[in-house]
């Protein structure tokens, strides 16, 4: 049988595609390629291995003639039109589950550096500017005792949620549109209406995917919900905050501060924005670990071999194309 024409958008680390190479026809493209560039490179591929850059829409999945399976080297999807995938039976995977711990320190991570005004005083000391101690210098707040809101409980969610209770001794509380039964039993009382957690939580952390549903679900009126002493963190998607609405609010104190690592138009940022001190920016490396980056590469490769032996994958996220594809 003749190997597959793979399509590999990136390198990756960890060793995963040396594997698919043995395999598969493999050409991996070493630069980030325009939509209607890596349509023409898709022409004669039978799959893909696209990171959450690489913008899958339906004139690119129109030109990708034979293409069966798209296998997105991210938890989110939002980069491809699943729908138009579905319609032409092309299978399409994720990588979820592995990142998850590098997810969840990372927001830990976020939410410690903007309490304690991290980002502030190393910059501060490099400057020159400490000269020596002083009771007002760099006031922070603890996270001890404080509530932590949680928007979205999936994985990530969970695994925040308990590092925040158990490591830092936060109440916690959620909102999604499904209940959680493990979560709630562990910490009884702590499903409230999204209103609620954004009226009560000291921290608000996102941990939604982005959909239709998701897209500005923090906007100025939600800001305005939130408590003047608040903090918002997104290692989720950019787009689940109106980038604008954060950015006056952030500048008026209408809330306390953020720690952002994910941006509405990636990669630029919202005018205004990197000139406020009360806002920790990183650019979208929450799952950036070697342990999880190559896990990542193992679950999209795993996704593409087991494919072309015939097998199930793993992650497959439009499963009403199995038996058809
Ligand atoms: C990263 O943002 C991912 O979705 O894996
Ligand atoms: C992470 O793996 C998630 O999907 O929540």
């Amino acid at each position: 049988m003749a190997k597959p024409r793979i399509i590999v958008t990136s390198p990756i680390p960890g060793t995963a595609v040396e594997r698919l190479c043995k395999r598969a026809n493999v050409e991996l493209l070493k630069k980030k390629l325009p939509s209607n560039q890596l349509a023409a490179k898709l022409a004669n591929a039978d799959g893909v291995l696209s990171l959450l850059t690489d913008k899958i829409d339906a004139s690119v999945i129109a030109a990708a003639k034979k293409l069966r399976i798209i296998s997105n080297y991210a938890v989110g999807f939002d980069n491809i039109d699943l729908k138009t995938a579905t319609a032409r039976s092309i299978v399409v995977t994720n990588t979820p589950g592995v990142p998850t711990v590098a997810v969840a320190e990372f927001t830990i991570m976020l939410m410690l550096a903007v309490s304690k005004r991290i980002i502030e005083a190393d910059a501060f000391m490099r400057v020159g500017k400490y000269h020596g101690w002083d009771p007002n210098l760099l006031l922070g707040t603890e996270l001890t005792g404080k509530t932590l809101g949680i928007l979205g409980l999936g994985r990530i969610g969970f695994e925040v949620a308990q590092r925040a209770e158990q490591g830092l001794g936060m109440r916690v509380m959620y909102f999604d549109v499904i209940r959680n039964k493990e979560f709630e039993d562990k910490y009884p009382g702590c499903y409230h209406s999204f209103t609620d957690v954004l009226k009560t939580a000291d921290v608000i952390s996102l941990h939604v995917p982005l959909l239709p549903t998701t897209r500005h679900m923090i906007g100025e009126k939600e800001l305005r919900m939130m408590k003047k002493t608040a903090y918002l963190i997104n290692t989720a998607r950019g787009p689940v905050v109106d980038e604008k609405a954060l950015v006056a609010a952030l500048r008026n104190r209408t809330i306390a501060g953020a720690g952002i690592d994910v941006y509405e138009f990636e990669p630029k940022l919202a005018a205004g924005l990197a000139k406020l001190s009360n806002v920790v920016l990183t650019p979208h490396i929450a799952s950036s670990t070697i342990e999880a980056r190559s896990a990542m590469a193992d679950l999209a490769v795993d996704a593409l071999l087991d494919f072309f032996a015939g097998k199930t994958p793993k992650n497959v996220v439009n499963k009403d194309v199995l038996g058809k594809a």
